[in-house]
């Protein structure tokens, strides 16, 4: 695996991008507002919604601060991400990996499936970090894909295809159980208060949440054939298998891991990790 920061595998011309991440926000958005919301986030916080993609995470954090706080999202590509400025949001082109941040800056970082995707997930964890003011929340939230599309009773469902997409997106530098990396990388970086917890959903074939999964293997099926790994007659199977109600399956694992720079108490001491 050759680790990249500007190789993000879904970069690629897709027409059907769009629909891609707003699919995935219905998905996982509900679940991510609980658990930002139990951070506290309140009016007049500063945060920052990293890899923001279309930017209803940072739309709704925009809510939440009103106009004595301030959002900034930021990405790679911003062009989906503009309709935010007249949201109150600033929007910046950002490389987490490479790309400097303001120090002690932010109480609330965000990012949802992006580390996932990055080749040095240390480098951008301690930057992100650094960001932090003393206290401030940093939540990742990235997917293990252990049990995805396991089921007791439809063996090998899609497993021939889910390792063919997989083999795209790693050599891209993307990890596909970064979920539970993210726990390490957050220690690693001296964060402390660490929780992690993970949450899943049980997708049928045909609803919307399984055309999520279509679109991730329409955008990835030029590159799943360039290599070889699987035929356009099986990966048509395999839309059809996912269209089909009599398919149901479970998601990745969405991993959501919180911890807080470390703050001086009152006695002036740093607190350290238990
Ligand atoms: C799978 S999308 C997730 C978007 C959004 N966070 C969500 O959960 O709906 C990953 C996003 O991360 C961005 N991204 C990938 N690599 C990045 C990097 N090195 N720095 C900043 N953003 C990056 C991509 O451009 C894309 O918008």
């Amino acid at each position: 695996m050759t680790p990249t920061t500007d190789g993000y595998v879904f970069a690629t011309a897709f027409a059907r991008e769009e629909e891609r991440l707003a699919l995935g926000e219905a998905l996982w958005d509900p679940g991510t507002r609980e658990r930002l919301a139990a951070t506290g986030v309140t009016a007049g916080w500063s945060c920052l919604e990293i890899g923001a993609g279309r930017g209803s995470v940072a739309a709704w954090l925009a809510d939440r601060v009103g106009p004595s706080g301030e959002v900034v999202a930021a990405d790679l590509d911003t062009e989906r991400l503009k309709w935010l400025t007249g949201r109150g949001v600033a929007v910046h082109r950002h490389d987490v990996v490479t790309d400097d941040l303001p120090e002690a800056h932010f109480d609330l970082i965000h990012a949802r499936l992006v580390l996932q995707h990055v080749g040095d997930r240390q480098q951008a964890v301690d930057r992100l970090h650094r960001a932090l003011k003393p206290g401030g929340h940093l939540v990742l939230e990235d997917t293990d894909t252990a049990a995805l599309f396991s089921h007791p009773a439809q063996d090998d469902f899609l497993s021939d295809v889910k390792r063919a997409a997989y083999d795209v997106m790693c050599a891209s530098g993307y990890h596909p159980r970064c979920g539970l990396l993210d726990v390490q990388l957050a220690t690693d970086a001296g964060l402390v208060d660490i929780v992690a917890e993970g949450r899943s959903a049980v997708v049928r074939g045909g609803g919307d949440a399984a055309r999520w999964f279509a679109l991730w293997l329409e955008h990835l099926a030029p590159a799943m054939l360039a290599r070889g790994a699987v035929t356009e007659e099986r990966l048509a199977r395999a839309q059809t298998e996912l269209t089909d109600p009599a398919h149901c399956w479970l998601s990745q694992v969405m991993v959501t891991v919180h911890g807080r720079r470390p703050a001086p108490d009152t006695s002036g001491k740093v607190r350290t990790a238990p």
